[in-house]
């Protein structure tokens, strides 16, 4: 039987250390034991944030911070511009509309980047719009979207403010929440932060936690005034996700002893052995243009079965990958690259991949796709790199 490899963009494999740290002696919420970790665990998230603002803690899943930001930034009538692009700027703005928030939308090819010029247009023809929602790494594409460019124009008007879903952004990509000056910040733990599903966190700029207190939207369990008057006292207004956050100062240790843009480096480190691999075999990039370092998405080749794909290289190559979203199912794949996994998962990936398009009756000559990962692989340890 082949090894169970967990190759999705989240959930990722949890390093051993982790899942230890988590199985270790439940601690108690309110005991003065759980204090020493929460404080570390939310200085450990400011470094990876790369801000001097609170990061929050909330136990739900990523969507949950996503809900947090549109509950408690924004109110009723409030009109967005909402960058859709795939599966989660779609979240965005049924988020927008669940709270009556007008999104308007800028639409974006899936597998492309949106283009600065677009949201201009759509800022400009709408001038009381009070913020765009846009992802970082829009996972169910695998495309990066220029942050940078948009916080500069988001905020050439002042008090317009940009909330940024950096889910599978953060810890994958150089996003420094302060020198880029986001507003809004979101992730999920089982992303880059080598968590299991369950924790959400959520930072906010000085503006942001402004709009939270004046904004006049319904809220409770996730409502940030709460938290942030908790959680600046060292504690969390409801019960905490204790044993997630035991793990995730153990997580935290390891990324900050790689050091961030150690990790930035090795997320585009298994990118590039994949994409050199996928290429090899003739396949076609979904994001060539813009690819995120989260994953790659590949387009399914013209009469394969995409699905039975992705369950082929379960079922007999021990391989979670995961299949597109949406309109995306069936006709790309996507593998991961975040997490405990290194190059030499990487090369399994292609070689899994190889067998199964060997199998489904593409034209494959097994080893083309492993020969390139496997160059592309030495080069970077030879260099010195992961
Ligand atoms: C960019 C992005 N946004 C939102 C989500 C939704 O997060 P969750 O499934 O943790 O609620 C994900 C999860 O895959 C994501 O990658």
């Amino acid at each position: 039987m082949p090894k169970y490899r967990l190759l999705t963009p989240g959930p990722v494999a949890v390093p051993e250390r982790v899942r230890e740290a988590m199985a270790r002696t439940l601690l108690h919420h309110r005991a003065p034991e759980f204090l020493p970790v929460l404080e570390e665990v939310f200085s450990g998230l400011k470094q990876v944030f790369q801000t001097d603002r609170d990061v929050l803690l909330l136990a739900s899943s990523g969507s949950g911070a996503m809900e947090a930001a549109v509950a408690n930034v924004f109110s009723a009538g409030d009109r967005v511009v909402v960058v859709r692009g795939g599966k989660f700027g779609e979240r965005w703005a049924e988020l927008c509309e669940a709270y009556g928030v007008e999104a308007v939308c800028v639409d974006v090819e899936w597998g492309q980047a949106v283009d600065p010029a677009a949201v201009r247009a759509a800022l400009d023809a709408t001038p009381d719009a009070r913020a765009v929602l846009v992802q970082a790494s829009e996972t169910s594409t695998g495309v990066l979207h220029p942050i940078r460019e948009l916080a500069e124009l988001v905020h050439e008007k002042p008090g317009r403010l940009i909330v940024v879903d950096g889910i599978s952004g953060v810890g994958v990509h150089d996003l420094p929440m302060d020198a880029w000056g986001l507003d809004v910040v979101v992730s999920g733990s089982q992303k880059s932060w080598m968590l299991p599903p369950g924790l959400a966190f959520i930072a906010l700029s000085e503006a942001a936690e402004q709009a939270v207190g004046e904004s006049t939207g319904p809220r409770y369990y996730l409502d940030l005034r709460k938290e942030l008057v908790s959680q600046r006292k060292n504690s969390t207004t409801f019960t905490p996700a204790v044993s997630l956050i035991v793990g995730l100062r153990e997580a935290l240790r390891l990324l900050l002893a790689e050091g961030i843009q150690n990790v930035f480096a090795r997320h585009e480190a298994m990118a590039h052995i994949v994409r050199s691999g996928a290429e090899a075999l003739g396949l076609e990039l979904y994001a060539p243009t813009s690819p995120a370092f989260s994953c790659t998405s590949i387009h399914v080749p013209d009469g394969l079965d995409g699905k039975a794909l992705v369950k082929r290289m379960r079922d007999v190559y021990g391989m979670t990958i995961a299949d597109g979203q949406g309109k995306a199912s069936g006709k790309m794949f996507r593998i991961g690259h975040m997490g405990d996994v290194d190059g030499f998962d990487m090369l399994s990936a292609i070689a899994g991949l190889e067998m199964v398009l060997a199998d489904l009756g593409y034209p494959v000559k097994l080893g083309e796709g492993t020969r390139a990962a496997t160059e592309r692989l030495r080069e970077m340890l030879s260099a010195g790199d992961r």
